[in-house]
C-alpha cells in the first residue's frame, strides 16, 4: 500500500460485524500505515494486538467478511515510495503473539498435539526494524526493509554503513544466501544521539526503534552512516541451499560467515540461546528475561520462540500470515509504584493550568519518569492524588507517562488549584463551559510568549527546525525575540546569539537557513501558525481557502467564517475574537513584512462564473470528493456551504442523499446531479 490511507473515523457503536469488521480494518491499516511509513506509531503494540485480534475473532466467526486484502491476511503494509522497491523471494512473514502465561500455554498445548515432543529455542525479540541482506557469491548485493511482507525498501547503501554487516561472507557460503535480522540502535548510543540533537536544537527521537527506522530509511546514506546503527542477524530464508537442518545451526553458521548473532549478544548473560523443551522451561526463561531486558544495552520487547527442527518447522506450516512454528512472548506493559512528591502547574501556550505530578523518578519501561500530566481539576478529583501519596505510574503509548491511581494514600492535604498564574501572577480564569482553567496575560505571561513561539515555528506549522523549547527560552531571556515575529530579526542578530551558551556559529547558520526557508508557507500553515484557539490543521486549511491571502484573514467576517463548511460558531467566534485584538493584528501585520503564504487562487467578489451562488454537496458522491466539489465551486467564484436555506442556489445530491434533499425540495431550491454539476463548469 503506498497511498496514505484514510484516518479512521470514530468507531461504530453497536455490535453489527460487518460494520466492526470495516472500521477494524481501517484502523489496523491506518496504524500499519504510521509504524511502517512514519515510523511514527501512536498506538501500542498490545493496543495494535488487541485490534487485530478482534478483527480476526470476527472473520473467523464470518468468514464472508474476510477481504483478499484485509490486514489479519496482509502483513505490514505501508511503504515509503521514495526508495526503490525489492521484492522478497521468500516472503517475510510476522510472528504470533502471546500476550501472557496463559495464551502461550495454549500455543505450547497446540504446539504438541501437532508436533507432539519439539526441541525449542529462544532468542529475544529486538524491538528494531527488520532486514533482509541478498548475498551472491558471497558478496553483499541488496538489504531492504520489510515493507508488506512481500515488498521492501532498498537500503542497501544505508546497511552498508553498518560496519557489523558482512559486506564480504567469511568461508564458504552457498551461491545466494538470504539473511533475515533486526538493526537498532542501542541505549546508550539511542540517549547520546538525543542529546545532540537537542544541543544541536534539532527534534529529539522517541525512542531506539524510531531512530533505527528513520535513520535506516534515509534516501541519503551520509545520514544513515551518521546514526549509530546496530544490527542482529537471526535466520536464512533459504536453509536448505545452505544444507541447514536448525536454528541452532544456522546461528553457528551465520557466526562463521561474520554476522552478529543473538548467541553473541547474549554472551555472559543468563539468557544464553540454548535448546529447550517444554513449556516450562521456556516460560521459566520468559521470567529470567523479564528480569533481564532492562540491563541488556539494547531494548526488547519480548523472546521469540522457535521450532528449532526445520523439517518439523515445514510440516507445521504457516497460517494465514504467521507461521505456526514461531510465538512472540511480549513483555506485558510495565507499570511502576513511586511516590507523587507534589503537584505543580504548568502554563501552555493558550495559557491553560495543567496540574503535573511530580514524582520521586521511577524507571518505567527503561526510562526515567519524573512528570506526569494531570490534566486538569476534574481529573485530580478522579483520581483522588494528594501530594505524598503512592501512585502507579505507566507510560501510554509506551512514551507519555501517566498516572494510573493512587496505591496508597498518605493522607496530605488536598491539592488547592492555585488563583494566581505561577508565572506571571495574573489572576486566573475559567471561561464558559469549559474544564480548563487559564492565565488570560496572553502577551505578558512567560510562559505563553514561549509557547506562541515554539508552536509558530513547530514542524506542522512554519517548520523551524532548531526551536526546541530549551532554546527559545534561551532566546527570550537574552532579550533576543519577543514574539514569533522577531524571530525574523534574528539574522541580524549573530553576535548577540554567539553569546548564549552553547551556540556556536554552525547552530547559528542551521537556525538562520531555517528562518529564511520559512518565508514562504502556505496560507493555512501560516494560520495554523498563529495558534489561534481551536484552530488545528484542518480547521486553519479551510480558512486558508475561503480568506485567500492574508489581507483577506485580516478582513473575513464572522459570516463568512461561519459559512465555511466545518468552521462552527466556536471556531469563527475565537478567530473573529483573536483578529480584533489589536496585538494580534499588530503582531501579524509585522509577520506581513517578513512572510508571504503562498495566495490561494481566489477570485474577488463578483468574479467568476459561480459568483453570487451557494451550493450544497449531499449524498454519496462518485465523479469527484465533496473536497474537490468545493474547491471546484470556490476557484468559479462561489460557495459551498454545509446546509440549505432559501439562499441555496443548487443543492447537488449524490445517491442516498437524505434530509438535506428533502430541505431542498421543501423549500423548492434546485437540485442538480453531479452530472449537472460537471456540465455547469
Ligand atoms: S524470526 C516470521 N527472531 O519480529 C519472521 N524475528 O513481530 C520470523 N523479530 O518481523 C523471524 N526479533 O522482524 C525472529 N529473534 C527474532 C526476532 C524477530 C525480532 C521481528 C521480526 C519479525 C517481527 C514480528
Amino acid at each position: 500500500m503506498d497511498d496514505q490511507p484514510e484516518t479512521p473515523g470514530k468507531r461504530p457503536k453497536g455490535k453489527d460485524p460487518a460494520k466492526q469488521a470495516a472500521w477494524l480494518a481501517g484502523a489496523l491499516r491506518w496504524h500499519n500505515y504510521l509504524y511502517y511509513s512514519k515510523a511514527e506509531p501512536e498506538i501500542t503494540d498490545a493496543e495494535y494486538d488487541g485490534l487485530m485480534r478482534e478483527l480476526e475473532a470476527i472473520e473467523t466467526e464470518h468468514p464472508d467478511l474476510r477481504a483478499p486484502d484485509s490486514p489479519t491476511v496482509e502483513v505490514g503494509a505501508g511503504l515509503r515510495t521514495d526508495l526503490a522497491k525489492v521484492e522478497h523471494r521468500v516472503p517475510m512473514l510476522s510472528i504470533e503473539n502471546a500476550m501472557n502465561e496463559a495464551e502461550a500455554r495454549a500455543w505450547f498445548k497446540r504446539l504438541a498435539e501437532d508436533a507432539g515432543d519439539v526441541e525449542l529455542i529462544c532468542e529475544p525479540k529486538y524491538d528494531g526494524l527488520s532486514c533482509e541482506l541478498v548475498y551472491e557469491d558471497g558478496q553483499l548485493k541488496v538489504a531492504s526493509t520489510r515493507g508488506d511482507g512481500k515488498v521492501g525498501e532498498d537500503v542497501t547503501p544505508n546497511v552498508k554503513t553498518i560496519r557489523s554487516v558482512p559486506l564480504k561472507l567469511k568461508g564458504k557460503s552457498p551461491k545466494r544466501l538470504e539473511v533475515r535480522g533486526e538493526v537498532y540502535i542501542e541505549k546508550k548510543a539511542f540517549a547520546e544521539l538525543n542529546e545532540r540533537l537537542e544541543q544541536e536544537g534539532a527534534k529529539t527521537y522517541v525512542n531506539p526503534r524510531n531512530t533505527a527506522s528513520g535513520s535506516l530509511r534515509q534516501i541519503d546514506y551520509r545520514k544513515s552512516a551518521a546514526r549509530p546503527l546496530s544490527a542482529v542477524w537471526y535466520q536464512v530464508a533459504n536453509p536448505e541451499d545452505a544444507k541447514l537442518k536448525n536454528q541452532a545451526e544456522t546461528i553457528k553458521a551465520l557466526q562463521g560467515w561474520g554476522f552478529v548473532t543473538s548467541t553473541d549478544l547474549l554472551e555472559g548473560s543468563p539468557l544464553q540461546v540454548k535448546t529447550l523443551s517444554g513449556a516450562d522451561d521456556v516460560i521459566a526463561l520468559f521470567a529470567k528475561y523479564q528480569q533481564q531486558r532492562h540491563g541488556l544495552p539494547f531494548e526488547i520487547d519480548g523472546m521469540v520462540v522457535k521450532v528449532n527442527d526445520y523439517a518439523q518447522q515445514q510440516e507445521l506450516g504457516v497460517r494465514s500470515k504467521s507461521p505456526r512454528y514461531l510465538l512472540a512472548m511480549k513483555f506485558p506493559p510495565e507499570e511502576k509504584e513511586t511516590v507523587c512528591e507534589k503537584i505543580e502547574v504548568q502554563v501552555g501556550r493558550t495559557g491553560a493550568i495543567t496540574p503535573v505530578a511530580i514524582m520521586k523518578p521511577v524507571m518505567v519501561g527503561g526510562v526515567t519518569v519524573t512528570h506526569a500530566s494531570l490534566h486538569n481539576a476534574d481529573e485530580i478529583e478522579r483520581l483522588g492524588i494528594r501530594p505524598g501519596d503512592t501512585v502507579m505510574v505507566h507510560r501510554a503509548g509506551d512514551v507519555i507517562p501517566q498516572v494510573l491511581r493512587v496505591v496508597k494514600s498518605a493522607g496530605g492535604n488536598a491539592f488547592k488549584f492555585p488563583t494566581r498564574c505561577p508565572r506571571c501572577d495574573s489572576e486566573l480564569v475559567k471561561l464558559g463551559e469549559e474544564v480548563v482553567i487559564r492565565c488570560p496575560n496572553h502577551l505578558g505571561c512567560p510562559a505563553q510568549v514561549m509557547g506562541a513561539i515554539v508552536h509558530f515555528s513547530s514542524r506542522t506549522a512554519m517548520n523551524i527546525e532548531g526551536l526546541a523549547e530549551k532554546n527559545v527560552e534561551q532566546l527570550l531571556d537574552a532579550g533576543l525575540i519577543h514574539d514569533p515575529a522577531s524571530l525574523y530579526d534574528l539574522p541580524g542578530k549573530r553576535d548577540g546569539m554567539l553569546q548564549l551558551e552553547r551556540w556556536g556559529e554552525k547552530k547559528i547558520d542551521n537556525l538562520i537557513a531555517e528562518i529564511e526557508k520559512s518565508r514562504t508557507p502556505t496560507l493555512a500553515k501560516f494560520i495554523y501558525a498563529l495558534g489561534i484557539r481551536n484552530v488545528g490543521e484542518t480547521v486553519a486549511g479551510l480558512i486558508a481557502n475561503e480568506v485567500g491571502s492574508i489581507e483577506g484573514l485580516l478582513s473575513a467576517t464572522d459570516e463568512q467564517l461561519n459559512g465555511i463548511e466545518g468552521v462552527g460558531p466556536i471556531i469563527a467566534e475565537s478567530v473573529i475574537a483573536f483578529l480584533h485584538d489589536p496585538h494580534n493584528r499588530g503582531l501579524i501585520e509585522r509577520l506581513q513584512k517578513h512572510v508571504q503564504p503562498k495566495e490561494v487562487k481566489k477570485l474577488a467578489a463578483g468574479e467568476g462564473k459561480f459568483a453570487g451562488m451557494t451550493f450544497v454537496f449531499t449524498g454519496a458522491l462518485t465523479k469527484f470528493s465533496r473536497d474537490e466539489a468545493e474547491v471546484m465551486v470556490r476557484d468559479r467564484g462561489g460557495k459551498a456551504s454545509g446546509s440549505v436555506s432559501k439562499k441555496t442556489s443548487y443543492v447537488v445530491a449524490g445517491e442516498k442523499a437524505g434530509s438535506k434533499l428533502k430541505k431542498a425540495n421543501d423549500l423548492g431550491v434546485k437540485v442538480i446531479t453531479e452530472d449537472d454539476f460537471l456540465a455547469m463548469l
